[in-house]
């Protein structure tokens, strides 16, 4: 009745689930009847308000006029009419999450603004009694060991109701060990090659928050997430394709398992590292470029240099005319001492290791260090010539002189003589 004051005086018939309650209200008997009216009540009837709303559907089906009104009497039918009935159940959370180490402390407060008859904490761990007289309970466990703990808050607003709001719970627990390893393979690789590198993940919890990442020096290479809905330790693998070249020869490989546990979680988040796993990478040798010829003049010391680079170390050798001249390891340098003509021609520089050889060959030019014939003949033609040249000159003089002690002091001879 005092939900719907408004339709106070009129005869109400309610239905509930389809059902009309017998409930005789008046008998309208007119003035000539007994006085009062003769009036019959029902059994109460016990109407329950169900948690989920219910449909209330009102109308009115008469009005009591008395035997002066019209008859019969008017008869107005509402609409229906829906109420919701709600009983206010509101819980709060704090924190709304947890997110606990396998082991720690664990607690959350669960408060409460409406009047109750009890509330209290249902779990499997630290459940807390029902408490009539609180508007705040909180749930508190020394050690947190329960996995698959869902611990949540009720509330009974009235005997008939009871509300609750469950506490997301997040038990962690670190990798008991991360270790690295290359699968099926041990030693050294072989450039070009294939290979896996594997990533054992122990005893780790919850999995789908683990994530691991594949690390080549300080260069994250990959990463990888594992979906997987078991709140229990597991173990997990993770694996890397790789396929080094000579670059990656002694680089360094590790793998690092996260739990990615949100901002509710440790800051920041949880992190274990495997050793590092080195890498060693064979290859074939590559002799270093140089000149193609080379030359020297006869007499003088010449060295040709050859260096080589591979794994294993090569093996680098000189020869000459298919004889051996020098062996070394990675490099070697071959000295010639006071080259001889002989000494000229293709030379060939080798580089061995397991996994093949390289040759590099180059051309020795031993040239004359005397100037060449022909100049030493001209030069000398021309002493000789320049020396001629002097005695003629020289002779000339003498002869011109004599002459003149003839000829001076007998100008008439001569004259004579022309005549
Ligand atoms: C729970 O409530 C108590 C008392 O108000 C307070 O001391 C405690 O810090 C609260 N705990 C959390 C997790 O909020
Ligand atoms: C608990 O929190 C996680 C992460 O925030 C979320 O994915 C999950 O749905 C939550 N579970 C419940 C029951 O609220
Ligand atoms: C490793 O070797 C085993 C047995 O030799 C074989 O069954 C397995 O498939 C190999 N795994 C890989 C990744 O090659
Ligand atoms: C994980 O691996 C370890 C060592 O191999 C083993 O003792 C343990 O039982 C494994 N745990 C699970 C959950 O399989
Ligand atoms: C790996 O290489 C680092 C440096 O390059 C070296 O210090 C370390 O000893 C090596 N580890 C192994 C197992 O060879
Ligand atoms: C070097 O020896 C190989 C065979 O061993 C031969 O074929 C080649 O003709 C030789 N070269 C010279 C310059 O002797």
């Amino acid at each position: 009745m005092l939900l719907f004051p408004k339709l106070a005086g009129l005869v109400l018939i309610v239905l509930i689930n389809g059902e009309t309650p017998d409930s005789t209200v008046g008998q309208t008997v007119g003035p000539d009847g007994p006085q009062p009216p003769p009036t019959v009540t029902s059994d109460p009837l016990d109407i329950t308000v169900h948690e989920t709303p219910d449909r209330v559907s009102i109308s009115t089906v008469g009005q009591t006029v008395g035997p002066d009104g019209p008859q019969p009497p008017p008869t107005v039918t509402s609409d229906p009419l829906d109420t919701t009935v709600q009983a206010p159940c509101i819980l709060t959370l704090q924190p709304p999450k947890v997110v606990v180490k396998y082991g720690d402390k664990a607690s959350a407060n669960c408060s409460t603004t409406t009047d109750h008859i009890g509330m209290g904490w249902e779990a499997s761990q630290g459940p807390v009694d029902m408490k009539d007289d609180v508007q705040l309970i909180t749930w508190s466990v020394d050690s947190l060991v329960e996995w698959g703990i869902k611990p949540f808050c009720f509330m009974n607003p009235n005997p008939d109701k009871q509300c609750k709001v469950h506490l997301n719970v997040t038990i962690y627990k670190t990798p008991e060990s991360v270790s690295i390893s290359t699968v099926n393979h041990t030693g050294p690789m072989i450039e070009g090659g294939q290979y896996e590198l594997q990533c054992d993940i122990q005893n780790v919890a919850p999995a789908e928050l683990l994530t691991v990442s594949w690390f080549k020096g300080d260069t994250l290479v990959n990463k990888e997430t594992f979906a997987n809905s078991i709140k229990t330790p597991v173990n997990r693998s993770a694996t890397l394709q790789i396929s080094p070249s000579r670059a990656d020869d002694g680089a360094q490989y590790r793998c690092e398992a996260e739990l990615d546990l949100g901002p509710e979680g440790p800051q920041p988040p949880p992190t274990v590292t495997s050793d590092p796993l080195n890498i060693t990478v064979h290859y074939g040798p590559e002799i270093e470029s140089g000149d193609e010829s080379v030359e020297v003049y006869e007499g003088r010391d010449v060295t040709l240099p050859c260096t080589a680079e591979g794994n294993p170390e090569p093996e680098v050798k000189w020869s000459f005319n298919n004889q051996s001249k020098t062996t070394g390891g990675r490099q070697t340098t071959l000295t010639i001492s006071g080259a001889t003509p002989a000494d000229g021609g293709e030379y060939t520089c080798t580089a061995t290791n397991t996994f093949g050889s390289q040759t590099r060959r180059v051309f020795l030019v031993v040239k004359d260090d005397r100037p060449p014939l022909p100049l030493i003949i001209s030069i000398s033609l021309i002493i000789l010539l320049i020396v001629i040249f002097i005695i003629c000159i020289i002779i000339c003089k003498k002869k011109k002189q004599s002459g003149k002690y003839d000829v001076q002091p007998n100008d008439k001879g001569l004259q004579m003589m022309l005549l």
